[in-house]
């Protein structure tokens, strides 16, 4: 019998994937490669249906003689080790992100005189459009909660935007790039709920003055035009009776990690640097708080991440590395969060080269504004498994409104300001997803 070989995620079965299991079987016996959790991850959003259960589904289909894992996107591994007389796929891989890895089936396939075979594209199915409506029915408290362990476990690292209400939600939730060259789909992991964006989009200073009701209402706002997995910004937690029973309200509302940092008295953002008056709080009372959190928590999905802030208060490596054991070993801390406002990244570098002779494998999560000129492949080269971009959203809208406003001031009217720095209502409308003319 010919070996057929067919490469299927299949998160959601449509009958594109059985027309194409079809085509194979007259070819001879189906191999169905399913990709892994972590195949998947490597370029798109984490599946919704794990490997085990969708092995099940596959196992039991008609056709289908066995199924084996791919690991990776590129076929070649699994194609090198089973030498199959056939591949088949739908036709519409030849043109998009995935042409270059059927280039390389054909090249593999070649070695032993294998064949291609396209099965026209079953039109009028959009898998990415029956997956976004899964995602939205199944957008639980629970489900959310629980992407940032899964992606923490999957992926290579995680790449944070900044969210600060239902439209900067929106952009982190939509966005993507196609990096044709790389043959992947770019798009943000999660959402950072920044304390710094969330009381500048309110006109407040980040001082902890927006409380925790109002950041609350920020959450919710993004989490209910959102599926993907929420960090907050605690700031310093506040009083540990009080961070044990937020902890449980953030975990309800389906918040997949806080980070809360180790300074007392009037929080001021950490950016000012030694500007401004940094008090760094007792590492073992610190240690209590988030140990408090830890016990509060009622289910095994929520992190808690503790922020060292003692580069930003000058105090150095030594000191950051020592509370980071601290954190870990005294609190219980999920990860650490090492922040710097240093431009050359050096000390960044340095304090993860220590931190990861302490430990290959607890999480860190770095927020690069100051060092932006590093990618997310470097920082995670230097053992990064979270890297946020903390204020970006913000930082854009801002000076664009302001230019906006200007405008209208020198010109005692709308229209320059419309033609130069707006884009027209019509886009506004179609900026909401759902949205009906
Ligand atoms: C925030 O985004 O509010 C942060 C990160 O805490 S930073 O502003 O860099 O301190
Ligand atoms: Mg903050």
């Amino acid at each position: 019998m010919n070996k057929v070989y067919i490469a299927m995620s299949a998160d959601v079965l449509h009958q594109g994937h059985i027309n194409i299991i079809n085509e194979g079987k007259k070819y001879g016996d189906v191999i169905i490669g399913l990709l892994t959790d972590k195949a998947i991850a490597s370029y798109k959003r984490l599946p919704i249906l794990s490997y085990d259960e969708r092995k099940v589904i596959f196992e039991n289909l008609k056709g289908v003689t066995e199924v084996v894992p791919q690991n990776t996107l590129d076929y070649s591994e699994n194609l090198n080790a089973i030498k199959p007389d056939y591949v088949v796929h739908g036709d519409d891989w030849r043109s998009g992100v995935q042409k270059i890895v059927r280039e390389n089936v054909i090249n593999t396939l070649s070695k032993w005189g294998g064949k291609l075979i396209e099965v026209p594209y079953t039109k009028d199915v959009s898998c990415t459009e029956m997956e976004k409506k899964v995602r939205e029915f199944s957008n639980t408290p629970d489900n959310r909660r629980a992407k940032l362990r899964r992606m923490l476990e999957l992926k290579p690292y995680v790449n944070v935007m900044e969210a600060s209400n239902g439209l900067t939600g929106l952009i982190c939730e939509n966005t993507k790039y196609i990096d044709e060259e790389k043959g992947v789909e770019r798009e943000f992991d999660g959402m950072w709920v920044s304390s710094l964006c969330d009381s500048s989009f309110k006109g407040k200073p980040d001082i902890e003055l927006v409380d925790l009701t109002s950041r609350i209402n920020t959450i919710e706002e993004i989490m209910e035009v959102t599926t993907k997995p929420i960090i907050l910004d605690g700031d310093t937690g506040g009083k540990t009776e009080h961070f044990a029973y937020n902890v449980k309200t953030l975990e309800r509302l389906g918040v997949s990690a806080i980070i809360i940092e180790d300074k007392t008295g009037l929080k001021q953002n950490s950016l000012f640097g030694t500007e401004a008056k940094q008090v760094l709080d007792d590492p073992q009372a610190f240690a209590a708080k988030i140990r408090a959190g830890k016990t509060a928590q009622v289910t095994k999905d929520f992190l808690i991440f503790a922020r060292i802030e003692a580069l930003i208060a000058g105090y150095g490596i030594d000191e950051a590395i020592k509370r980071a054991k601290i954190y870990i070993e005294e609190g219980g801390a999920d990860g650490i969060m090492i922040h710097s406002k240093e431009k050359d990244g050096a000390e960044i570098k340095e304090f993860l080269r220590r931190f990861r002779e302490y430990s290959k494998d607890i999480p860190v999560i770095l927020v690069p504004t100051s060092y932006n000129q590093f990618t997310e492949e470097e920082l995670a080269g230097w053992g990064a498994n979270i890297i946020i971009h903390a204020n970006h959203m913000l930082r854009s809208a801002y000076p664009a409104m302001k230019k906006c406003a200007e405008s209208v001031l020198e010109h005692h009217r709308s229209k320059e300001a419309s033609e130069q720095y707006c884009i027209g209502i019509k886009e506004v409308l179609a900026l909401i997803p759902g949205t009906k003319a």
